[in-house]
């Protein structure tokens, strides 16, 4: 069935409802950067803090998405594209349900960062450089996927055999080899309070 044949459905409880229930905004964190760059651990460590907060949280995390939603997708120049462009999709289901949602995949084209970002309303598409050198990625290695890059079993790896596009001006930019995660995570939970997409007053403790 094509787009053209079925018709939009207004929805009775609108985005700005959700968002005055759970006292924040409807917003996408998205964390990009090179693979052991550190998405996962800041995104997974952010979402602890606001779901402390008592905020309405949930984490979209690229190897566990490759599992489910994009398990027939690979790692060619127009899979990654789909990946961004499905997973820009469900991002914008979760802004619409009033929840902060982070997304932790490598991202590594500008233009379908921008396109994730054009599908977002101002101020709520959060764009986080995870910023590591690729030998500090290298030496960490968490998956010991660098090894197997090395040793000729992977091919067109991001940052070693495939290009990686920094983002011209990300809201945050963390430098992870120079920071620890508790730095990185609160410089993200003062961009979200001092731009009133969360609200501290809701803190638990
Ligand atoms: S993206 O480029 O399409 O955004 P995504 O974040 O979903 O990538 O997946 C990246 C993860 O897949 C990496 O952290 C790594 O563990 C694994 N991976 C497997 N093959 C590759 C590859 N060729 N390039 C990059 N990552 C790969």
């Amino acid at each position: 069935m094509s787009a053209t044949t079925v018709q939009w459905q207004q929805a009775i409880i609108t985005r700005a409802d959700r968002e005055r229930m759970n006292s924040h905004r409807g917003v996408t964190i998205w964390f990009t950067g090179l693979s052991g760059s550190g998405k996962s651990t800041l995104a997974a460590a952010t979402e602890k803090v606001l779901f402390d907060f008592g905020h309405h949280t949930y984490t979209l995390d690229g190897d566990n998405i490759r599992h489910g939603l994009n398990k027939d997708l690979g790692f060619s120049f127009v899979d990654r594209v789909e990946n961004i462009r499905r997973i820009a999709e469900v991002a914008r289901l979760f802004r619409d349900a009033g929840i902060i949602n982070m997304t932790a995949f490598i991202s590594p084209h500008r233009k379908d960062r921008l396109a994730a970002r054009a599908m977002a309303g101002v101020g709520t598409f959060i764009e986080v450089f995870v910023d590591c050198p690729i030998e500090v990625c290298e030496q960490r290695d968490p998956k010991g996927i660098y090894k197997k890059v090395r040793a000729g079993l992977i091919t067109g790896f991001t940052g070693i055999t495939c290009p990686y596009e920094p983002p011209e001006s990300p809201e945050i930019h963390l430098r992870t080899d120079q920071m620890t995660i508790l730095q990185s995570v609160n410089l993200i939970i003062d961009y979200l309070a001092r731009h009133r997409l969360i609200s501290l007053r809701l803190g638990r403790g």
